[in-house]
C-alpha cells in the first residue's frame, strides 16, 4: 500500500489509514495496536492520526450493516481485504446520516481518489465510485433492507446477539444500542491533590464544562485527547470510567492495611485505591508490558506500590511471588472477555470466539480459588469483570461462594451498560465475599 501521493491532512488518506487498521483487525489485531503500526507506518501528523481514528472506530460500530449494505451492492465480494475495508469504512461515514463526519459528495470523491493511489486497488476505481453514488441514491431503501437482519440492524456477530437476547430478555436491545455510543470522557479526580469542585472550578477556567456523576468521578461534556486535560500530567486527574470507579470504595480500606490487587495493570485501580488510603498494596500482572504501565501510572500521579510479576492463579502455598503472609483485602479483577465495555473498545465484538467466555470464567475460577488462600479469616475479597455475560459475572460468583463457604456481603453485582444522561457507565460486575 501507498500513501505517498496522498496529501496528509486529505480525507483519502485518513480513510486509507482506517482501512488499514480494520483489515488488521480482521487478522485478529486489537484496534489500538492496529492503529499504532498504521500512524507509524504512515508517518501521518496529529490532527490525521485523530481522523484516522475515529473513522476506524465508527467503522468497527458500523461494520455489520456496511458488509450488509456492501453484500447487496456490489456484484462479487470486493477483492483484496483492503479495498473492503476501505469501501465498508466509506459507507459507514455516508450511512450516518444523525451525525455526519464528512460532506457525502467528499466522502465519494476522496474514497476514489484513496483506491486510484494504490496499485493493488486501483483497477476498482469505477466499481468504487458506482457504489457509493448509487448508495447515496439509493440510500433509504438499501438500509430498510439491510437492518432488517439482526447482523445489519446492531453491528455484532449473531452469536453475540443471541447471547444477549437469552441472558437479558428484557434490556438486549439497550444494552446493544449503548456499546454502539460514542462514550463520554470521564474522569477520576486525585483526591490527594484536589477536590471535585475545585477541579471543576480549573477547568472552568479553561473553558471546559463537565459535571460529578460520582464521589470521585466527573463526566466531561465534550471528549479531548488525554494531553490536552489540564492538570493531567500533574497527577490531578485519570481517565476512569464511572463504574471502574466503584471499586475503591467498595473495599472498606483503612490505612495501614496489607492489600492485594491480583490483576492490576494497567493500574486504574491500582491508583485509586491508593489515593484512597494509605495502604501496603501489592499490585500483581502476569502481563510484564502491561505491568510498565502501572509503572508510568503511579509515576504520573506519584504514588508507591509493590509490583510484582507473576500468576494469580498460582502460589498460594508461598512458593511464588507470594511471602506467605496473608492480605486484608483482595481485589480480583480478573481477565474476561470485556464484554461490557464494547462501546469503548468496538472491535472487541468482532475479535471474541464464542468459546472464550468458558475458557476464561475457568481460569478466573482458579485465580479467585487461589486468591482466596491468600485472605486473612474476616478479610474481604472484590471480584470485579467488565463482563456482561454471567458464566463470568454471577454465575461464577455464586459457584465461587459455594466452593469455598464465603460470605457475601452487599455489591452492585451486574452493571448493565447504559447510555442515558443519569447514569452512564460501563458494564461491570462486582461481587464482595467475606472470608468468615
Ligand atoms: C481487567 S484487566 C485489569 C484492569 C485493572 N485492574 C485496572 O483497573 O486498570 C485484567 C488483567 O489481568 C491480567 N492477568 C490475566 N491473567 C492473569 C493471571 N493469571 N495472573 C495475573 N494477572 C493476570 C491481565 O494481564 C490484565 O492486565
Amino acid at each position: 500500500m501507498t500513501y505517498s501521493t496522498l496529501k496528509k491532512d486529505s480525507l483519502a488518506f485518513s480513510l486509507l489509514g482506517a482501512a488499514q487498521a480494520i483489515a488488521l483487525v480482521r487478522d485478529g489485531a486489537a484496534l489500538p495496536q492496529a492503529l499504532t503500526q498504521v500512524f507509524a507506518q504512515s508517518a501521518a501528523p496529529a490532527p490525521t492520526r485523530g481522523a484516522i481514528q475515529d473513522i476506524a472506530y465508527r467503522t468497527m460500530r458500523g461494520i455489520g450493516r456496511a458488509e450488509t449494505l456492501l453484500g447487496n451492492l456490489a456484484s462479487r465480494p470486493p477483492e483484496p481485504t483492503l479495498l473492503h475495508c476501505l469501501l465498508c469504512a466509506a459507507l459507514c461515514l455516508l450511512a450516518d446520516v444523525d451525525d455526519p463526519a464528512y460532506e457525502n459528495f467528499t466522502v465519494v470523491n476522496q474514497a476514489v481518489t484513496a483506491v486510484s493511489s494504490d496499485p493493488q486497488m486501483a483497477h476498482a476505481k469505477g466499481m468504487v465510485n458506482a457504489v457509493l453514488r448509487r448508495f447515496l441514491r439509493e440510500r433509504d431503501a438499501l438500509v430498510a433492507v439491510a437492518v432488517k437482519t439482526p447482523f445489519g440492524l446492531w453491528n455484532y456477530p449473531v452469536w453475540w446477539i443471541d447471547r444477549m437476547k437469552a441472558a437479558y430478555p428484557q434490556q438486549w436491545q439497550a444494552i446493544l444500542t449503548a456499546g454502539n455510543t460514542a462514550p463520554p470522557l470521564t474522569l477520576r479526580v486525585n483526591r490527594r491533590k484536589t477536590s471535585v469542585a475545585a477541579y471543576l472550578e480549573t477547568l472552568a477556567s479553561h473553558a471546559i464544562t463537565a459535571r460529578q456523576i460520582g464521589p470521585d468521578a466527573i463526566r466531561m461534556d465534550t471528549a479531548m485527547p488525554m494531553a490536552q486535560i489540564p492538570g493531567f500530567e500533574d497527577g490531578l486527574a485519570s481517565v476512569q470510567d464511572a463504574a471502574a470507579q466503584l471499586a475503591a470504595p467498595l473495599l472498606d480500606l483503612q490505612d495501614g492495611m496489607r492489600v492485594l490487587d491480583a490483576c492490576a495493570a494497567p493500574g486504574g485501580k491500582t491508583c485509586h485505591i491508593l489515593e484512597t488510603a494509605e495502604v501496603d498494596l501489592t499490585a500483581l500482572d502476569n502481563n510484564p508490558k502491561r505491568l510498565q504501565r502501572i509503572t508510568q501510572n503511579l509515576q504520573r500521579l506519584q504514588l508507591e506500590a509493590k509490583l510484582q510479576l507473576g500468576d494469580a492463579s498460582v502460589g498460594s502455598q508461598g512458593d511464588d511471588w507470594w511471602d506467605g503472609q496473608l492480605f486484608d483485602r483482595i481485589l480480583a479483577d480478573v481477565p474476561c472477555t470485556a464484554s461490557g465495555i464494547v462501546r469503548r473498545h468496538p472491535d472487541i465484538r468482532w475479535l471474541r470466539r464464542k468459546t472464550d467466555t468458558e475458557q476464561l470464567a475457568t481460569l478466573s475460577a482458579k485465580i479467585l480459588d487461589n486468591l482466596w488462600q491468600m485472605l486473612r479469616p474476616d478479610g474481604k475479597l472484590l471480584l470485579v469483570t467488565c463482563s456482561v455475560w454471567p458464566q463470568e459475572s454471577e454465575a461464577q460468583a455464586v459457584a465461587f461462594a459455594a466452593r469455598n463457604n464465603a460470605r457475601r456481603l452487599p455489591a452492585p453485582g451486574q452493571l448493565l451498560p447504559t447510555a442515558d444522561a443519569g447514569q452512564d457507565h460501563d458494564g461491570l460486575f462486582y461481587a464482595l465475599f467475606q472470608k468468615c
